[in-house]
Order: C-alpha cells, then structure tokens, then sequence
C-alpha cells in the first residue's frame, strides 16, 4: 500500500496536459466487442481501470495490447459473463453486458452490489433490455440475459443513467428495427461512444440530446478512435491552481464540456482565460463561497463535487453544496474536518463554513473522487498530509503526483503500512 505525504501551501505554477478521458475510454473499450477485428483507440488514459476492463475482455477472448495507442482484437470472444471479482474492483465493467447480448445473444454479469458512494442498482440498464425482447433472471447475484436477436423499442429512462444509456445504446446498434431512447444522459463521454459506433458503421442520431435515435444495422465494422480528453481531470487541475492561489496553463482543457463548473469556478473569484498557449487558471487573494447543485450534464457534475468542496473550505462566507446523483458523496467530509474544515452534513447537503487556513494532518481516501478532494485541501494546507489509500486515485487520474510535482507541488509517494 502507498500514500502521499504533500507539503502544502505552495503555489502551483506551470503547464500541464490532460489525459484521455476514463469514463469515455471504458465504454469504447467495451463497444469492441460488437465487431470482430482490431480496434485501434488513440489518447487512451494509464489508468487501474482501463486494465481491468482489459482483463475483462481478454476473460471474454479478446486481446489487447498496450502501446502508444491501445488495440483491442476481438475475432474470439468466446465467454459470456463478468465474473463478481471483476465487477467488484470496478464497476464499470457491466458496459460489457449490451455489447454481449447484441454480438453472442447472452451475457452473465454479476450484480455490482453498493459500492462506497452510493446504492447503485443496474435495474434500468436490465429494464431497458427487457423491454428489446430480452429475458432476465437474476439468481445467485448474477443477472442473466438472453436474446437470440434485440429488438428495437421506445424506453423512456426513469432516471438519467450515464452507462445504462450507454449499455442499452451499444445494445441497440445491431437490433432489428429503429429504437428510441428518451430521458438519456447526455454526457461528453456518450456523445463519444456514440462517434465511435458511428464511425463503424452504426446508425444514431441525437446523442448529447437527451433523445436518441438508433436504426439497427446488420453488421459494424472496427475503426481507429481518440478518446476526448478527461473533462473531470481538468477540473481537478483548475481547482488545484486556484487552491493554491497558483497559476496554471491547461494545454488541452475540454473547455466546452465544463462550462456550468466555470461559471462557479469564475463566481468564487477565480480567473479563467484562454491564451494562445492554452487555458489559464490563475487563483485570487479573496476565494468567495458559491453554491452548488450536482445534476447530470450539463449540470454541476457530481464527479467534481468533492473537489469543489475542498476549494470551498478556504473561501469567505457559507457555501451550501447538495448532492443530487448519489446518495453517499460526502465521504471526504470527516477527513476534510480533520485538515480542519468546518463542514456540516444536513441529508443530502453540505454546508461548509470558509475558514482562513487548512492544516496538515493524516487523513484516509475513501473513494476516487473524494481522495483528489484529499490532495488538493492537502496542497493548500500549512504543514504536513498524509493522504492514505491512494489506489483509489489510480482508478481515475494519470500520473497526478508526476503532473502536481512538475507544477512545483511538493508531493511524495510513500509505502504506507495501513491494511
Ligand atoms: N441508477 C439507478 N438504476 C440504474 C442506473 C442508475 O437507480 O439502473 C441511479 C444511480 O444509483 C444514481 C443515478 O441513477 O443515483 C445516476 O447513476 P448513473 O447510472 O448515471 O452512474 P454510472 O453510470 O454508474 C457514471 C460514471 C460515474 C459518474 C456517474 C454520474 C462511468 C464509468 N461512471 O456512473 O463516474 O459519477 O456516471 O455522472 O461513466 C467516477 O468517475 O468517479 C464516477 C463514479
């Protein structure tokens, strides 16, 4: 086990590039499935999760190789199921179940189960199949579905889920028949599945909508792919300049997909403009409280809402932060009270009372988002912080005590003797 041990209170300064997106490379991977051949994916992010949706598919016959690009050869699939200790560590691994159902006519996914941020269930992606003609049995924690050959259907979504809209979506390309989806997430990462499937030959209309349209085709072909870069990572690091009261350049910011995040990020004082060389974050002396919304895009993403926090501890006045996607997001407080925030949890709200000065202290990760919100109240901290557990940080962010370190963090990875 490792753990970061960072010095705070120095003022990043620099320039940075964003990785390819996770949640945008995990789902292209798993679309590789619908077409035999050599898929080819560019800007593809070194993450734990992207390998272990790589041990996934080669469990299911497909083999990738890693190189400057990542190719995905799929000729073989001969397995059906995504067995529990896969989907455990990650559960994004169920985006394999449309792309099984559509390519052999079946798939065995086992049940995700809760995980440390909220419920989580999969009942709308298992809905959504059911009503294109598929059977469903869920036994022995495994959910399995049959179907000789989808059809299209009319699913208006309960809620907007981001991996049932891009599960039931990878389903659909190869059904008889038009489909239609309303009420679906209309995240950068769906509009990038979607090129993808596009680009091999599929038909849909309207992702980034939240109305889909897809006309089943008999057959895809693999293509070459970039993923869009890491809008969440991006965040992370203009939080990090502007907690720092630092000044940073993002070569490659996906500006257009982090718009209601500017708009609070600019609210709180902070300064963003693009430049020639890129985007500049540059912090203030006076951080006000703004408050905040999670909502699916384009909304306040949930995924930036622990960080936005951290930001919020240090700025003037009272800053009221509701959670709206998950019903557990809040992990990170205790462990922020313990740098010496003043946050109270009230349901499904927090309300954070700016204080002058975060102070280091040993703190704990619990889950990927909440532990970046660890590092940057840890970078903005007097003192010393030892962040633990931080093999939930590799889940989602590349190299971030390299990228911190070469914007002048002074940023340690250390063994750590924790279980
Ligand atoms: N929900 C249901 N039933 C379902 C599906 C979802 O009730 O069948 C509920 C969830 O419990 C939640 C809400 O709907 O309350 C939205 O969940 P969603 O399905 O959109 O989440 P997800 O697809 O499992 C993706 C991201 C998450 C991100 C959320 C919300 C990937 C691989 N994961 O999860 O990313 O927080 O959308 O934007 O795309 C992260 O990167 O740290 C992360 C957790």
């Amino acid at each position: 086990m490792e753990a970061f041990l960072i010095e705070g209170g120095i003022k990043l300064k620099g320039s940075i590039n964003i990785s390819g997106a996770k949640n945008a490379a995990l789902p292209l991977m798993a679309s590789s499935i619908l077409a035999p051949g050599v898929h080819t994916f560019k800007n593809i992010p070194n993450l734990r999760d992207v390998k272990t949706m790589a041990i996934l598919l080669s469990h299911l016959g497909a083999k990738s190789d890693f190189g400057e690009t990542l190719t995905i050869s799929t000729d073989e699939i001969r397995a059906d199921d995504a067995p529990y200790e896969v989907v455990k560590t990650m559960r994004a691994s169920v985006l394999v179940m449309g792309p099984l159902v559509a390519r052999l006519g079946h798939a065995r996914i086992s049940l995700p189960g809760g995980c440390a941020i909220g419920a989580r269930p999969i009942d709308l992606h298992l809905k959504a199949l059911s009503s294109m003609g598929a059977e469903v049995n869920l036994h022995n924690g495994l959910a399995e579905v049959k179907a000789k050959k989808l059809r299209a259907s009319h699913i208006i979504f309960e809620k907007v889920t981001v991996t049932g809209t891009e599960n039931i979506m990878m389903a659909a390309v190869l059904a008889d028949g038009k489909t239609i989806l309303e009420n679906v997430a209309r995240e950068p990462e769906v509009v990038d599945l979607a090129n993808y499937l596009n680009e091999m030959g599929a038909r849909i209309e309207g992702a980034g909508t939240n109305r889909i349209e897809i006309e089943g085709v008999k057959s895809l072909k693999p293509s070459v792919h970039t993923v869009i870069p890491d809008r969440i990572e991006a965040a992370t690091f203009m939080i990090a300049a502007a907690i720092t009261g630092g000044e940073i350049i993002i070569n490659n910011a996906p500006i257009k997909y982090l718009k209601t995040f500017l708009s609070h990020l600019k609210e709180s004082g902070v300064s963003v403009r693009m430049e020639d060389k890129g985007f500049k974050v540059k912090g203030t002396e006076k951080l006000s409280s703004v408050d905040v919304i999670t909502a699916p895009y384009p909304g306040f993403a949930t995924d930036i809402q622990a960080q936005f926090m951290a930001l919020m501890t240090i700025a003037d006045g009272i800053s009221i932060i509701k959670e709206t996607i998950f019903e557990n997001r809040f992990m990170h407080v205790p462990e922020l009270n313990r740098l010496g925030a003043n946050i109270k949890i009230d349901g499904s709200m927090a309300i954070v009372k700016g204080c002058k000065k975060l102070r280091g202290a040993p703190v704990q990760a619990t889950d990927l988002r909440a532990s970046a919100s660890l590092v940057l109240a840890g970078l903005a901290a007097e003192g010393i912080t030892k962040v633990s557990r931080i093999y939930h940080l590799e889940r989602g962010y590349e190299k971030l005590d390299e990228k911190l370190s070469t914007l002048g963090a002074k940023i340690l990875r250390i063994p750590d003797k924790l279980p």
